[in-house]
Order: C-alpha cells, then sequence, then structure tokens
C-alpha cells in the first residue's frame, strides 16, 4: 500500500530543533521555532499556568467529554479578549481548538464547504504552515505582497494595489499583529485604509491571531480585529494561546466566526462543528482549562498581564540588543528594522547561503529565509550572535 511513498522532508522551521539538539557547540544559538525564552534560554511555564494547574488538579472531578464546541466559560473570555470587547452580539460565536493551527485548518475546511473554487491569498511571505494548511485542504493559494527585503519594511503601497485587485468573494489571510516571518505590522492608520478596501470589494477577512499581547498591549493587538469585526459582513478568526500564554504543546485556541446575523451565524457554527467532529472528534481541554481559569479570575488575570508584559519587554530588549551589537560594529548593515519590528521575528535580511554559513560555521540557527527568533537572543550570547552576522555579511 505505502510501498511508492517518497520520503516527505522534514518541516523547515521544526527541523532546527532537532539540528540544534544535535550540535555539540557550546555556544550555538537557537534562533528557530517561535517558543519564547528567558534570560537563561529556558522557556518557563508562567506562574500563573502553574497556579491554574494546581487548581485543576485539586478541582477537577471529571475528565468526560466536554462537547464539541469546548467550554462556554473559555469561549466568551476568549472572544471577549480576541475582540477586546464584551459581545453580546450574537453575529458573534466562538469555539475551542486544539490551537490556532486546528483553527485555521477547521475555518479553511468550513471556507472550502461554501465555495469549491475558493482563493486564499496569503502574504509573500507568511509563515511557512500556512500554505501547506491551505493546500492539505485543496484552496487556491494567491500571494500579495507585503514585505519590501531590500529596505526591510512593510511594502505598503503594493499591498493596497494588491488588496485593490482581489476579486470579490475572495480570502485575505491577515496577521492581527506580530507578523510571522517579518515582525513588521500595518500601523493603526494603515489597519483602517486595509479595512476600508476589504469593505468596499467584499473581500473575507480570514485573521491568523497568534501573539496578541507579544507587540504591544491586549487591547492594542487587538486593534485590526475590533476594527474589521465592526465593519465586514462576514469574517474568521483563528486564535492561539500557544505564544500568550505560553502553552505551545497544551494546544489551546479558538476559532471566532463573525457573520451578517445571528441567524447565519447559528447555521455556520453547525457546519463548524461537524467539521471538528470528523476532525479531532472533541476538542483538548487541559491548556484551554487554565485559560479560562486565568481570564475570568480577576487577580490571576492581572497577574498573566504582568508575566505577559514581561515576556513582551523581554522581546523588545533583545531587539534593541542586538541592534546595538550591530551598530558597535560599525559595518554598512542597517539593522534599525529589527527595533521597528514587533513580536517574536524579524527578518534579518541576510540570503540564504548567509543562513546556512551561520549555521555551519557559526551554530546560529535560523529558519532558512533568514528569520530569527528574538527570544534566543541573551546578554551572554548578543555579541557571539553579532560576530557571526558581519562574518557572514
Ligand atoms: C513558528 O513559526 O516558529 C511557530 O509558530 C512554531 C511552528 O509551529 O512553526
Amino acid at each position: 500500500m505505502f510501498e511508492d511513498f517518497s520520503l516527505v522532508p522534514p518541516d523547515p522551521i521544526l527541523k532546527l530543533i532537532v539540528e540544534h539538539k544535535n550540535d555539540s557547540r557550546t555556544n550555538k544559538i537557537d534562533l528557530g521555532v517561535g517558543v519564547f525564552r528567558d534570560a537563561t534560554g529556558n522557556t518557563p511555564i508562567m506562574e500563573v499556568v502553574k497556579e491554574a494547574e494546581h487548581y485543576l488538579l485539586d478541582t477537577q472531578q471529571s475528565k468526560a467529554y466536554i462537547g464539541l464546541a469546548g467550554d462556554a466559560d473559555f469561549n466568551s473570555a476568549m472572544q471577549n479578549l480576541i475582540l477586546d470587547q464584551n459581545i453580546t452580539d450574537d453575529r458573534f460565536s466562538t469555539i475551542q481548538t486544539a490551537g490556532g493551527s486546528t483553527s485555521l485548518r477547521v475555518a479553511i475546511e468550513l471556507m472550502r464547504k461554501s465555495s469549491k473554487d475558493l482563493t486564499v491569498w496569503v502574504s509573500e511571505p507568511t509563515w511557512n504552515n500556512h500554505i501547506p494548511i491551505l493546500d492539505s485542504v485543496g484552496v487556491k493559494v494567491a500571494k500579495y505582497p507585503y514585505y519590501d527585503a531590500v529596505n526591510n519594511q512593510l511594502d505598503f503601497e503594493k499591498l493596497i494595489e494588491c488588496l485593490n485587485k482581489i476579486p470579490s468573494g475572495d480570502v485575505v489571510l491577515l496577521h492581527a499583529c506580530c507578523h510571522n516571518p517579518t515582525g513588521m505590522d500595518p500601523s493603526p492608520d494603515q489597519w483602517k485604509v486595509i479595512t476600508d478596501i476589504i469593505v468596499k470589494r467584499n473581500i473575507i477577512p480570514f485573521i491568523d491571531n497568534a501573539y496578541q499581547g507579544l507587540a504591544n498591549s491586549l487591547s492594542e493587538d487587538a486593534f485590526a480585529v475590533k476594527l474589521m469585526a465592526g465593519k465586514v459582513r462576514e469574517m474568521l478568526i483563528a486564535s492561539s494561546c500557544s505564544k500568550n500564554f505560553g502553552l505551545y504543546r497544551d494546544r489551546a485556541g479558538t476559532l471566532t466566526i463573525v457573520s451578517e446575523n445571528a441567524k447565519t451565524n447559528l447555521h455556520t457554527r453547525s457546519h463548524v462543528l461537524k467539521i471538528v467532529r470528523t476532525m479531532c472528534s472533541v476538542p483538548p481541554d487541559h491548556g484551554c482549562a487554565v485559560v479560562s481559569h486565568i481570564l475570568n479570575n480577576d487577580k490571576l488575570r492581572n497577574r498573566w498581564i504582568i508575566e505577559l508584559n514581561a515576556v513582551k519587554n523581554r522581546l523588545k530588549e533583545m531587539r534593541a540588543l542586538l541592534n546595538q551589537a550591530l551598530n558597535d560594529r560599525a559595518t554598512e548593515f542597517d539593522s534599525s528594522h529589527l527595533i521597528k519590528a514587533n513580536g517574536m521575528f524579524s527578518y534579518l535580511g541576510v540570503t540564504a547561503e548567509q543562513v546556512q554559513e551561520m549555521k555551519i560555521k557559526h551554530g546560529v540557527y535560523m529558519e532558512g529565509a533568514g528569520r530569527i527568533n528574538v527570544a534566543g537572543i541573551t546578554k551572554e550570547n548578543v555579541n557571539i550572535l553579532a560576530d557571526a552576522i558581519v562574518d557572514v555579511l
């Protein structure tokens, strides 16, 4: 049955975990997969998460299935967080999913169900798992310009020019904040322009919301989502709790459906639940139960925001530190884009060959196009890193 299978190449981001682990050099640096690291290089469990886990251990009475849509308290707390408001409008509904990727997959299955001839536009570049997820459902993928790799900035003009040509009814996949892989986000004014075009052309926004709270405040990072939700007829939002709660392996996320009216929302939701049933039967509980306990308890919620701010601040500090270290080396290389970008990632501005050279010669690991996870930078390794960058440049 399987004898004709050829070998599938490993995922370019996930393979870096193994490569870095197997590298015996003591001064190796991991700027690969998107997980937060503290100043000692560890990916810690947030204190509030630990506390919520203890609470669950002590109080949870059953491991029976939760329903297809997950836990109602979790869903409404997440909906309020994602949309930065208390929603009472039944044009909106949120369901629990096994992390952000499952949410993306469920959403695309849903869209494909409604239109066999669907085109989804993704930013060029985008997260390296977006296109494989879209391909796995069999929708057409098109690309909109996003990043000006010569000047290391958002290519807003080209983005707008393209949006203005996208046919009505097509879907545009947007990153709510902390664009993965470039870290370059539209400003609030630019989001307003984008939203106006989306409304005018009747394009369906599909938002990947994986980094809320890692660029600015939770509310500021919800700006685009909130703006669009108030203006568009329909929209889907795939959210993840992997990064902002540090729950990577526990797979906590949501899918939010924004519909024209309550009736279409109810009907759409029923299709979503049918897809979930065939995909994973029911969503996993643990990570979402942790999030629900935190978000629905004022004291824990406030402490979570403090911990999240520390994560965000460390990312900003490490951006500044690398920029400074590169400036100190007085090369021609302009690294100022590092401090303009948001969240975990930036494009460093090096070639694929230079990425390979940094890995082989210096033990510095980053995704093939030169995406760095700034959380991998520390005060101890920043000079080694800056030297390696200058060397390959
Ligand atoms: C990343 O982009 O590195 C993360 O979202 C992890 C992943 O699954 O790719």
